[in-house]
């Protein structure tokens, strides 16, 4: 788009939570229906045709409580034609063209209901995938409180599903966090990040991939990657949000495909960081910036008791090469102007939770998973993970209960954001190798001792950045579930491309 959209007009949207249905004896029973819908993004934009739950981009908040299970049914009401290109080369060329089904990413979910990719379904289910047919999905929520997220994820249309709108915010309470005293009600706000470009008329630009298929490629380009040029919160582009001098509790979100962000404050002011992915850190920490990662979560305070009538610009440091037009470089802004409604009673606490570091449980298996670059029969670019493609049989079964270690090993030239299903795990450290010098089998020289897990990431992880020429290790107990499960690269490009792999959790004999 040429014209420039302007920044901090649009107040930001606060998400509606969601209402059951009704209640059955399983627990509060919510239905949740995907559909077509056009909605306004930007003052000066007109409204943008989405695919969204309940209509709504990104969808309402689920909010639940801990060890109270409920009932989901997702329900397909989209056309049968994307609106967004889809790649008809690959394995997913015999499949429906509109197919999903929803994953609530950092749950622990039975395999029926964690949205194996190849569990969709099309269009008021007349057709659904080879496994798992099932449309009302269980989540026992027995984990501790944290903000997780669902989105789509059907096989070979990821990006392309969650750019169009298929995903919303998951809230899981419970009773530690509740002792707290942590800011709460309207003084805790959900933020989802996204980045998307758009054409004059408004709606939704997304590249076409090259289709080797149906094309000669005579230079193979790049692996796929999407930037948009543009930043949403919670659906509006750079929005503001008017606040009272009082801390705030935000739960950001990184649901962006590609785009990676280095969070800070204008004004030189601290995140008082208090979780992660998988809920609260042990103690509060005071970060100036905090990098996230596609899916990664962050739990923070902003204390604006002392910025009465200030602007503050929540900004994304885009490093010293960034081009001075590129416009990603500020998220939203904090206008501090609205008056104190009643005394700030809420704490930032010093100690936040108690957890058990799993270092110290037996380790069943050490794994390393390389992150490597290859290509397909037409010479197309692909990033795998042990060289495997997603068809390929089952290499990693790891034994109900067992802690294990993985390593990724990354031989690529840039990040990746490795997200593993049914667990949470913790990050133990990452050590430097030569990038030019490992053998096949895993045979690498370090060329630096181990580091520990930064500050930022000292709690339960789903996604853990894996940097290039770095072995990650994170180590996760493999429970309470046997079955189908995947891991995979979490920038849905790199995902949709086969940076992605089931692996299945036997039991023990
Ligand atoms: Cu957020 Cu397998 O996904
Ligand atoms: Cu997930
Ligand atoms: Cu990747």
């Amino acid at each position: 788009m040429d014209k420039k959209l302007k920044k901090f007009v649009d107040p930001l949207p606060i998400l509606e939570t969601l209402k059951p249905k009704r209640f059955t004896k399983d627990g509060p029973y919510y239905e949740m229906k995907m559909e077509e819908f056009k909605q306004k993004l930007h003052r000066d934009l007109p409204p943008t045709r989405l695919w969204g739950y309940k209509r709504q981009v990104p969808g309402p908040t689920i909010e639940v409580k801990k060890g109270e299970p409920i009932q989901v049914k997702w329900m397909n009401n989209l056309p049968r034609k994307h609106f967004l290109p889809v790649d008809k080369s690959f394995h997913v060329h015999d499949l429906p063209e509109v197919r999903t089904v929803t994953h609530l990413h950092g749950g622990e979910t039975t395999p029926p209901s964690d949205g194996y990719p190849e569990a969709w379904f099309t269009r008021d289910f007349e057709e659904v995938g080879p496994f798992f047919e099932q449309e009302v999905y269980e989540y026992p929520n027995h984990q501790r409180a944290t903000m997780l997220w669902y989105h789509d994820h059907a096989m070979g249309l990821t990006r392309l599903n969650n750019y169009a709108g298929l995903a919303g915010p998951y809230i899981i309470r419970d009773k530690c966090e509740d002792s707290l005293n942590l800011p709460n009600k309207e003084y805790e706000i959900p933020l989802i990040i996204q980045d998307r470009s758009f054409n004059s008329d408004g709606s939704l630009s997304y590249p076409r991939q090259p289709d080797n298929a149906a094309e000669n490629l005579p230079n193979p380009s790049i692996v796929p990657a999407f930037l948009g040029d543009t930043i949403l919160v919670n659906g509006k582009v750079w929005p503001y949000l008017e606040v009272e001098p009082r801390k705030y509790r935000f739960r950001i979100l990184n649901a962006s495909n590609t785009r990676s962000y280095q969070l800070h404050l204008d004004t030189g002011h601290p995140f008082y960081q208090i979780g992660t992915d998988g809920g609260l850190l042990r103690r509060t920490t005071t970060v100036d910036k905090i990098p996230m990662l596609p899916s990664e979560r962050i739990d923070v305070i902003i204390d604006f008791s002392k910025m009465k009538g200030k602007e503050i610009i929540l900004k994304n440091d885009l490093g010293e090469n960034a081009s001075p037009d590129d416009e990603t470089n500020e998220v939203m802004k904090f206008k501090v102007t609205k008056s104190l409604t009643g005394e700030d009673t809420s704490v930032i606490p010093k100690i936040l939770s108690d957890f058990r570091s799993l270092k110290h449980n037996k380790i069943t298996s050490n794994r390393v998973v390389k992150l490597m670059s290859s290509s397909d029969e037409f010479g197309r670019p692909l990033l795998l993970l042990n060289n495997k493609k997603w068809h390929d049989p089952i290499e990693i079964t790891p034994q109900l209960g067992s802690t294990e270690v993985w390593s990724f090993m990354n031989t690529t030239n840039f990040t990746h954001p490795m997200h593993i299903h049914l667990i949470q795990f913790q990050i133990l450290e990452r050590q430097p190798f030569d990038l030019d010098r490992y053998n096949e089998d895993g045979q690498i020289i370090f060329t630096g001792a181990p580091q520990p897990p930064q500050p930022y990431e000292r709690g339960w992880k789903d996604t853990v950045a894996a940097p290039a020429g770095q072995m990650t290790r994170v180590i996760g107990k493999y429970a309470p579930y046997t079955g189908h499960y995947v891991y995979h690269c979490h920038i849905l490009e790199h995902e949709d491309y086969d940076m992605m792999r089931p692996f299945k959790v036997v039991d023990r004999d």
